[in-house]
């Protein structure tokens, strides 16, 4: 549906008095009508290396989830203020990893006698808290645009490694891109003692994948892409690394959304291509290239409830409590989680 155009008019007005003392970032998997508004668009990875260019700005309104607000308030100045306009846009992969249960797993691998060779890696996909983990213990944050590069730095420190909290992300780049097998992935389930493994599987693992995932793209099927297939022998089959791994075995291409972005700017014209995530960015990008043949993956699979949560009145909300003199919703991570948070984003954003 079109956006409201007295909210467009109120969110255009308030931006304007706000100048450049607002900074609006947003994921590609924000709606339309929020990201009209935005100064900067950009895959995870993208809009972490955003985040601190407008030191000058005192407010980062974020249009995406919560852990992409903590991590924008990590990598910017003690000056600046980092808004998440719904507190209640959250990411049910980054909840499926909670501090407690990955200090018990480090304490298992501990027992297990494994954890001075393994190194952890989390996807950018995870709280605060886990990153302060992670960079404490010597690993690094990962993005789906650079998630093979962060593991090879990571098995140049160590042995082996832990990977938070997206199964598929880790397994997809183990396999696919790097060539290991099946059988070096082990399962860690944080639901049961030791993960549901045992010690020998433990020692074994080349890598030990935490057991959580993208309640979005774990929809798609493997069913759905050769169905896709059979109806258009032609098409292109693009999905999102988050996928399970069946579903990437199958695809024709992979990668992070700005890399999806990318694929379709670049694509034929009357090339056919059948998209593999977020509803809202699949969308947006059949409507901005109509010459070609742009479809959704699977039809049953919906919108990520919680990006959505981010409309347009909560943007022209929060830019008009600012305008207002009130500072609303902002995302604060304490100074020693940041600090060491800080340590394993930064060895992301290092990387050669
Ligand atoms: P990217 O922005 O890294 O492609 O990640 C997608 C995602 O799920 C963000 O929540
Ligand atoms: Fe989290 Fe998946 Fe939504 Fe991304 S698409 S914010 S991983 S639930």
């Amino acid at each position: 549906a079109p956006s409201d155009p007295d909210l467009v008019e109120r969110a255009r007005a308030a931006k304007e008095t706000l100048g450049g003392n607002v900074f609006i970032l947003g994921h590609h998997y924000q709606r339309d009508e929020v990201i009209q508004f935005a100064d900067v668009t950009g895959d995870s990875f993208k809009l972490a290396q955003q985040a601190a260019a407008r030191p000058d700005a005192e407010y980062i309104l974020f249009c995406g989830v919560h852990f992409m607000a903590e991590s924008a308030d990590i990598l910017t100045g003690d000056h600046q203020q980092v808004i998440l306009p719904d507190l209640a846009a959250g990411c049910s992969m980054a909840d499926m990893a909670t501090a407690s249960q990955v200090e018990q797993c480090w304490e298992d691998l501990k027992r297990v006698g494994i954890a001075d060779v393994t190194v952890p890696v989390t996807y950018m996909n995870s709280t605060a808290a886990i990153k302060g983990f992670v960079g404490r213990e010597g690993g690094l944050v990962c993005t789906s645009s650079n998630a093979e590069r962060a593991l090879r730095w990571a098995y140049e420190q160590g042995e082996k490694v832990l990977f938070l909290p997206d199964q598929h992300l880790g397994r997809n780049t183990m396999v696919r891109e790097m060539g290991y097998s099946l059988d070096d992935c082990v399962l860690y389930n944080p639901h049961k003692p030791n993960g549901g493994l045992t010690d020998e599987e433990l020692r074994n693992a080349k890598i030990i994948l935490w057991k959580g995932h993208c309640s979005v793209h774990g929809r798609f099927t493997l069913e759905c892409v050769e169905e896709m297939r059979r109806l258009d022998p032609e098409v292109n089959i693009l999905v999102h690394p988050e996928c399970k791994h069946e579903v990437v075995e199958a695809a024709d291409y992979v990668g992070s959304t700005e890399y999806i972005i990318k694929q379709l700017e670049a694509a034929e014209p009357g090339s056919s291509w059948a998209i593999g995530t977020e509803l809202n960015l699949v969308r947006r990008l059949a409507n901005q290239f109509p010459d070609k043949k742009i479809s959704f993956l699977d039809k049953t699979v919906c919108y990520c409830s919680t990006m959505n949560r981010i409309d347009l009145p909560h943007l022209v909300w929060a830019l008009e409590e600012l305008v207002a003199g009130r500072v609303p919703n902002t995302i604060t991570v304490d100074a020693e989680t940041a600090g060491y948070a800080r340590e394993a984003l930064d060895r992301m954003l290092t990387l050669p």
